[in-house]
């Protein structure tokens, strides 16, 4: 069993990740969220933009929403509706968890009157993914496998009993599958800083993104979890609002949000963007218990003749030991930066570690050397094919 999660606000490029690894899994889950998130998957001339079904399905695996998924019944029927009109077969191959809790209209409305109610705003997708999981830990929600005893719209009835073939013990079957030998892969969605116990609270998502919910999220037991992917953007970003203490607000940051497409997957915003922030990659190799790092958009730094990395928080003159819990004392922070010669070679044609340019694997050798993780994922592009690969 593998876990795959992202080290940082979200849009690492786990997607890509994910879809790459998924090829030598045979079950591909989510544990968290909802379609707040976003991924978009390239194979060939076809775009694929997923919220809530994993991307392994495009590759004709199995793949679950797990019992601590929040599913909105509308939107999963759209969604895969939109996959049997692109030729993609899910009879069989998907599962959602009888234990998932189900996002509902009342929620959506609940979303955006506390959204608007709330005098620090968190910028929230609008999704109803707060009000879902409030109803969950209130148990007053409604567990999809519940759904004919709850009170829904005609809408969600309908969207239920499209998505009624695919409810099921996703807990069972998963151990089922582990105990046939069989290769699950566990999907984060969001990033260890959006957290609700781990991240940048309140300016969080309300649900586990990092690997501790991938097991109670999924049912499945801490001792099965052989490796853990950390996925790192060599740069950060990050939609909605809270600290960002490595953000740029100038030509870099309109630079770094152009040429590597910096827009929300979900909610079509601009996301913010900065420098890459070792404090966070340590911090999240540390919670997440990551084993390997999958360096995503290196290509998108060519171009800077020097690129900062920010490898301490100043605070009042002295360097903080830990990560700040309170998030007032991370906008107050200042980052300490190391300065590191950029590179011009455009790197999407790379296809081994060592036609990388020196500065460049110099800058991963700094990721390496400060997080005490390996790089073993260098993805140079979009493609499947645009990630190099580390014997490490
Ligand atoms: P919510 O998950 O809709 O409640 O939004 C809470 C916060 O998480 C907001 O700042 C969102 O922008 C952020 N967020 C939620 N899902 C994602 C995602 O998939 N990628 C990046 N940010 C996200």
């Amino acid at each position: 069993m593998h876990i795959v999660v992202g080290a940082q606000w979200g849009d690492e490029g786990k997607g890509k990740i994910v879809d790459y690894l998924a090829d030598r899994a045979d079950w591909i889950v989510r544990y968290q969220g909802g379609n707040n998130a976003g991924h978009t998957v390239i194979i060939g001339s076809e775009t694929f933009k997923l919220h809530l079904v994993p991307s392994g399905i495009c590759r004709g695996k199995k793949s679950a929403l797990g019992n601590g998924v929040v599913v909105n019944p509308v939107a999963l029927r759209a969604e895969l509706e939109a996959l049997h009109a692109r030729g993609i077969d899910t009879a069989g191959k998907f599962f959602v968890s009888n234990r998932s809790h189900l996002i509902l209209q009342r929620h959506l409305q609940q979303d955006g009157s506390q959204e608007a109610a709330r005098e620090q705003k968190v910028g929230t997708t609008g999704k109803g993914i707060g009000p879902a999981y409030m109803a969950k830990i209130e148990r007053v929600g409604v567990r999809a496998g519940a759904w004919q005893q709850a009170d829904l719209t005609d809408e969600e009835r309908e969207a239920m009993a499209f998505l009624a073939p695919y409810l099921g013990d996703t807990v069972h079957l998963l151990h089922e599958a582990l105990e046939a030998g069989q290769t699950i892969l566990l999907e984060g969605a969001q990033g260890t800083f959006l957290d609700v116990d781990h991240g940048t609270y309140p300016f969080v998502t309300s649900s586990n993104c990092s690997t501790g919910g991938a097991c109670t999220g999924s049912g499945l037991p801490p001792t099965a979890v052989q490796t853990v992917t950390g996925i790192l953007k060599a740069y950060t970003t990050r939609v909605g609002n809270g600290p960002f203490p490595t953000e740029l607000t100038d030509a870099t940051g309109s630079y770094l949000q152009e040429k590597g497409r910096e827009v929300g997957v979900t909610t079509g915003r601009i996301r913010r963007c900065g420098w890459l922030d070792l404090v966070m990659a340590r911090y999240a190799r540390r919670l997440n218990g990551v084993s390997e790092w999958a360096i995503t958009k290196l290509d998108v730094l060519s171009g800077l003749e020097t690129i900062q990395v920010c490898t301490g928080y100043r605070h009042q003159g002295r360097l903080l030991e830990s990560y700040p819990a309170d998030s007032a004392l991370l906008e107050a922070i200042e980052p300490v930066y190391e300065s590191l010669p950029g590179w011009g070679e455009d790197l999407s044609h790379c296809t081994r570690y060592a036609e990388l340019p020196a500065a460049a694997r110099d800058y991963l050798a700094l990721i390496e050397d400060y997080t005490g993780a390996p790089n073993r994922y260098i993805s140079v592009g979009p493609e499947r094919d645009q990630t190099l690969i580390r014997e490490v």
